[in-house]
């Protein structure tokens, strides 16, 4: 029996008629059949297979049978998306019985975090093959050598025999209390201990808002580019997520006149990331404003995930939209994943703020959600009050001297320099958003051009459609690591682009 999968053999076709994945989209929409560029890449990673009626397709456009590329030569049936496969090899079986077919819900057919995607399936298996891999594509601190401090740590450990049962649902007194006081002092109005909720990361509670709040075919208005997970949250809850464009032409800012034009009546809420990831823009306050008096008119909720709000360069002062907005709902996230560099021990929080007067029915969504996880990882809830009070060691990361600033200094200049390449200097977090001159490099696909590079170079990066960023012109870089591996790693970056044409 051959260990030979439909993505092999999607490969293969696909090598032997000298096709690319773009092709296949662009063949597809000219057939009026519905393909998206991440349903082929999920194909030939080998992540999924596809309906019967794009099989239908593919082997047509790669002139093969449609039975060889589903099953092959053995005679082994691959599951499909939605059942709708050939019954005629059922071999999955059973003591005589057919084995039942389990499927991922249809749910997640629009859903993608390219963050841990098909290009970093693809390092990995390079890596179990025994290639070094220099990972640039997930802001996780800890592998990079930051750590964290030590009395985070020696207070976790004196509290854990303390920490074992399960806490309130929203969270430890002490922690809420510490959060609270955080927010007084970057002004949020209206937040008592009750609306501020510990959650695993922040990336539970966003998951559980946009659960809270959207019907099927609500609207959210998220940046384009944006931190994955909104998207797929959005999606997942059933929502639509519209992007807004950021501008990279002034400073990554949201484009105002865009986000106007994009609210309709349907449009529940926006969503903001500041500082962002991936562009590593922080916002002035009449950025801020001018997203709060859109909000205001169309009488939107404000999400703003603040999670690398303590890692601000330049002397620049991080603002937080709730505090321009006492009159609206907000919704604010944080957490100490990256402040704190414990992004393993999961620690988050959201506080609500503003006017609640009009969100009875969505806080009561948001408790219900939150009891039904019972509560967040006590112990780390346990050093929440340690890690904000007292002397921040972030501090010394992003001044002159700092490794986040020198990082930020190094891979700005060494990746500006390389011919074809322009970057926005990014102001705050430790992600930067770089531009490829597609022209020059003749690039029609940024997931291909990712893949290129991992494979010739041993260089993950993250494209741009993984951010849900529509032109395959951007790549972003996380600068985590020391000075002397970015510097390699952006010598080897204009080495490979030196000769790449797509
Ligand atoms: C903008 C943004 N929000 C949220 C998260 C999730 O963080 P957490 O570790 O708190 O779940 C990340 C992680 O990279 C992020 O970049």
């Amino acid at each position: 029996m051959s260990n030979e999968t439909f993505a092999d053999r999607l490969r293969k076709a696909m090598g032997d008629c000298g096709v690319k994945q773009v092709d296949l989209v662009r063949a597809a929409a000219g057939q009026g059949v519905k393909l998206g560029k991440s349903h082929v890449s999920q194909y030939v990673s080998g992540k999924t297979v596809p309906r019967a009626d794009i099989l239908h397709f593919l082997a047509a456009a790669l002139h093969v049978e449609e039975d060889w590329l589903m099953n092959g030569d053995s005679e082994d049936a691959a599951p499909a998306e939605n059942g709708a496969l050939p019954e005629k090899k059922e071999k999955n079986v059973s003591g005589g019985n057919t084995m039942r077919e389990f499927k991922k819900s249809s749910k997640l057919d629009n859903v993608l975090y390219d963050v841990r995607g098909p290009v970093v399936e693809e390092a990995n298996r390079m890596e179990s093959a025994g290639t070094h891999v220099l990972k640039l594509n997930i802001g996780n601190p800890a592998p990079f050598g930051f750590r964290t401090p030590d009395e985070v740590i020696y207070d976790m450990r004196q509290q854990l025999t303390e920490s074992e049962g399960y806490s309130d649902a929203k969270g430890l007194f002490s922690a809420r209390k510490a959060i609270m006081q955080y927010a007084q002092l970057k002004n949020i109005p209206n937040v008592s201990i009750d609306d501020i909720y510990t959650g695993n990361g922040v990336s539970e509670l966003i998951n559980l808002c946009m659960s809270a709040l959207l019907d099927d075919g609500d609207e959210i208005l998220i940046p384009s580019p944006d931190y994955p997970l909104w998207t797929a949250c959005a999606t997942l809850a059933g929502g639509k997520a519209v992007h807004y464009i950021c501008d990279e032409q002034s400073e990554w800012y949201p484009d105002i006149e865009d986000i106007k034009k994009k609210v309709n009546d349907r449009t529940k809420a926006i969503v903001i990331i500041n500082p962002n990831n991936p562009t590593g823009a922080l916002y002035p306050r009449e950025v801020l404003q001018q997203i709060v008096e859109v909000a205001r008119e169309h009488q939107l909720i404000i999400f703003s995930d603040e999670i690398y709000d303590r890692l601000v360069m330049d002397g620049e002062e991080h603002v937080s939209i709730a505090s321009l907005a006492p009159d609206l709902f907000c919704v604010t996230f944080s957490g100490l994943s990256k402040s704190h560099m414990i992004a393993g021990f999961r620690i988050g929080w959201m506080v609500l703020s503003g006017n609640k007067r009009h969100v009875k029915d969505y806080i009561e969504g948001l408790n219900m959600l939150s009891n039904m996880r019972l509560c967040s990882n006590v112990p780390a809830q346990s050093i929440v009050q340690t890690a904000l009070g007292g002397h921040q060691s972030v501090k010394d990361y992003i001044v002159p001297g700092g490794r986040i600033y020198e990082q930020r200094e190094c891979i700005y200049n060494a990746l500006t320099d390389i011919p074809g390449i322009t970057a926005v200097k990014p102001k705050a977090a430790f992600y930067i958003f770089p531009k490829l001159d597609v022209k020059r490099f003749n690039i029609t696909n940024d997931e291909q051009f990712a893949l290129d590079l991992l494979r010739e170079k041993k260089i993950l990066i993250i494209h741009g459609g993984g951010f849900n960023w529509k032109q395959p012109d951007h790549f972003r870089v996380v600068y985590l690591p020391r000075v002397g591996v970015l510097e390699q790693a952006a010598h080897k970056i204009g080495d490979f682009l030196s000769t790449y044409r797509q």
